[in-house]
């Protein structure tokens, strides 16, 4: 009877400290399976005095069961602790935020393109486009830039492959196709992609223009100079000082390159104007009456005004970055802001 006490104290133990199924089931084995010590105790039963028998078979089986349901609670015991530690593995906290899927912007170049568009279209302006390769004919010839013009040079041209297409220096072209394709009343801006052999903080190969032409009868020098006045204060939303340069440009006579009152200083003088109080801004003049009649449009009768400027130099000055190459890094640091 003390060897099965001590048997069953032993077996106990050992069901209770097992920390898997696999242990559990060897254990079983080792003392209820059919060469186990308990099934051992039972089968020597015979060898014991004939009233002795019943109560240690008794002692025995109660023993046994003892066991049995010990193997039960330990079994159990393990599967609800893995099922817990599964649920805490695997548990979902339906609380967090979700992840959000980034949302894009649109460029600040593209803003201030639309932006322009606005004031213009507000004004009466049509939108007009134009290749962004274009022919000889278009980018100098028809603007009054024949070949070997010194102003040729000016221009750092990209010459594709042959040499009879290039891509287009300025949005000034446009100019030249619009006054082919239609007659006066015209009103037109043109914005888009030009390209210079060019690359450093304030110039990038590919930039942005926005072109205005305007041709009817009787249109002056005082309609270019109100147009472009109002539109620099529309856009920069400041009651800005401008003031008008003489200039030259092929395509237009008189010319005059455009200022207007630095937009961080206000005419004190800074980093940004270079000291001067003043940003140069655009290049301007009326029509050449050789570019009207070159596309077509008789001279005697109507003039014009034009003008083109940079997009990307007003994008920076209005949203104050001073390194043009942010505009086109694509590092979505930078971008972000302009959402
Ligand atoms: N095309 C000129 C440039 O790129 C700007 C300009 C446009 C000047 C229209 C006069 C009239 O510098």
């Amino acid at each position: 009877m003390q060897a099965l006490d001590e048997l069953i104290e032993r077996a106990a133990n050992a069901i209770d400290a097992a920390d898997n199924e696999r242990d559990l089931e060897q254990l079983r084995v080792t003392y209820l399976g059919k060469k186990g010590e308990v099934t051992a105790l039972l089968k020597g039963l015979g060898r014991l005095p004939a009233e002795e028998r019943p109560a240690a078979g008794q002692a025995i089986n109660v023993a046994k069961a003892r066991l049995e349901e010990r193997l039960e609670t330990r079994r159990s015991a393990l599967n609800s602790a893995q099922l817990g530690a599964r649920i805490a593995e695997e548990t979902i906290d339906v609380t967090l935020p979700g992840r959000r899927r980034g949302q894009g912007g649109v460029h600040p170049h593209t803003q201030t393109m639309q932006r322009i568009e606005t004031i213009f279209r507000n004004a009466g302006y049509g939108v007009a486009t134009g290749p962004e390769v274009e022919t000889e004919y278009y980018n100098f010839e028809a603007l009054n830039i024949p070949a070997h013009h010194p102003a040729r040079a000016m221009h750092d041209t990209f010459y594709l492959e042959g040499g009879a297409y290039l891509l287009r220096t300025h949005t000034s072209p446009v100019q030249a196709r619009v006054m082919e394709q239609s007659q006066p009343p015209i009103r037109i801006i043109c914005p888009g992609k030009v390209f210079r052999v060019d690359s450093d903080m304030t110039h990038s190969p590919m930039f942005h223009q926005v072109e205005g032409l305007v041709v009817d009868r009787d249109i002056s020098f005082a309609d270019l100079k109100g147009t472009v006045i109002e539109f620099l204060r529309v856009f920069f939303e400041a009651d800005l000082k401008v003031r008008f340069r003489p200039s030259f440009f092929p395509f237009t006579e008189p010319s005059a390159e455009v200022d207007v009152e630095c937009v961080h200083c206000r005419g004190a003088g800074c980093r940004v104007c270079s000291q001067s109080g003043w940003l140069e801004v655009m290049g301007c003049g009326m029509v050449h009456p050789r570019v009207l009649e070159m596309s077509g449009i008789d001279a005697e009768t109507y003039t014009g005004f034009a003008f083109g400027f940079g997009v990307d130099r007003l994008s920076m000055l209005y949203y104050s970055v001073d390194d043009l190459r942010l505009f086109y890094d694509n590092d979505l640091r930078f971008l972000a802001q302009f959402r």
